[in-house]
């Protein structure tokens, strides 16, 4: 393999973990993401191609990135996903190839997901039950959510898998012992994730974030709960049920920022990189990819983009500007 200098940013964080958007569509629309009736989906033309979302992740690999995750959208209506799964996973330096899906063709395309490489597994789900599950995703398909979480847990390579429920203040307040039940009961690690001003409809609000403190209070209250040490450029709080049974995690990007030791940086399924999830700045990948530019004349516009990677964020600061993508077109 040829192996690139390191890649840094200009705060001195190094750069070791891509998060690459195959596809801005998606078969749901959560509240918390989209709008009912979606948003104008890339046309195909513009989304990359399997070949130049291998060419960039192979040129970052030679950077040191080890850790790819794949989103959306949702990632599985890709056509051929897997196929691309696989080309990903022949590329010498990639040591964790993760995927975040709302599981809902997961059933399908479990077995082939796992054959072509895929390593882990995180699942979104909001509610365990099915009204709630409707009225959050407007979709009413939790139980075919489940047999998709089910199928891939039916494959013991795949460790840890992990569900994702995304905190909001007025619902999740009666989901957190539901699913501290569901974590004690499986080998899911579940974790609430603070809802961030990522919406398609722009009506975020701090008041509507449930903290992950508060969430952890009513858990702990009923299951006593010890905090793990912290892995370091972890998105997660994680914590043990005392009594040894499951795990349960807590992402606060609003309440507790963790930017400072952040090493993401972002592919959007247009071929932007962006190095943040509130970058208001992209840097374009497709034009230069399509007009035949070399390895290193890639690298260069790699690096400098990288070196402008934004400090933190400004969630909840005097100011602060919602990025114009919402979370569906960025990627999770
Ligand atoms: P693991 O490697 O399994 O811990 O995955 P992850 O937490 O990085 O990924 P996942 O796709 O499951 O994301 C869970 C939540 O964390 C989503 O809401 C993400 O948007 C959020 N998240 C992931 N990375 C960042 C980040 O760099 N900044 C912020 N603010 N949120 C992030
Ligand atoms: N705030 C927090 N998390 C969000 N997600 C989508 N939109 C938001 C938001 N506005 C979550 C999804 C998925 C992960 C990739 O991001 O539920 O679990
Ligand atoms: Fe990294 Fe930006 Fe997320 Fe902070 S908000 S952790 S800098 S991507």
């Amino acid at each position: 393999m040829m192996v690139r200098e390191p890649l840094f940013d200009g705060h001195g964080r190094r750069i070791s973990d891509l998060r690459v958007s195959v596809t801005d569509r998606c078969n749901f629309r959560c509240q918390y993401c989209m709008p009912a009736d979606g948003l104008p989906w890339l046309d195909r033309e513009e989304i990359l191609r399997f070949e130049e979302i291998e060419r960039v992740v192979r040129l970052l690999a030679e950077m040191g990135v080890t850790d790819l995750r794949l989103t959306g959208g949702e990632p599985l209506v890709r056509r051929e996903f897997p196929r691309l799964v696989a080309m990903l996973a022949a590329i010498p330096g990639i040591e964790d190839l993760s995927l975040t899906t709302n599981a809902y063709l997961l059933e399908r395309d479990a077995d082939a997901l796992v054959e072509a490489g895929i390593t882990r597994v995180n699942v979104s789900i909001d509610s365990l039950q099915r009204d709630r599950f409707f009225q959050l995703t407007r979709r009413d398909s939790l139980p075919r959510v489940l047999r998709g979480l089910e199928a891939i847990a039916r494959h013991p390579e795949v460790r840890p898998i992990k569900v994702n429920a995304v905190a909001l203040r007025g619902f999740t307040e009666e989901e957190a012992l539901p699913f501290a039940e569901f974590a004690r009961s499986t080998s899911y690690q579940v974790r609430f994730i603070e809802f961030m001003p990522l919406d398609g409809d722009r009506a975020w609000s701090r008041d509507q974030v449930l903290t992950g403190r508060e969430i952890r209070e009513i858990i702990d209250r009923v299951h006593p709960l010890e905090e793990r040490p912290r892995e370091p450029h972890a998105t997660a709080r994680v914590f043990r049920f005392k009594d040894g049974r499951g795990e349960i995690g807590f992402i606060n990007p609003v309440s507790e920022p963790f930017c400072a030791d952040c090493n993401r940086i972002r592919l959007t399924a247009d071929g932007k990189l962006r190095t943040c999830l509130f970058s208001l700045h992209e840097t374009d990948l497709r034009t230069p990819l399509r007009a035949g530019a070399s390895d290193e004349e890639l690298e260069t516009i790699l690096r400098n983009a990288v070196w402008r990677k934004e400090l933190k964020h400004h969630v909840g600061e005097r100011g602060f500007r919602q990025p114009p993508r919402s979370m569906s077109a960025i990627g999770g």
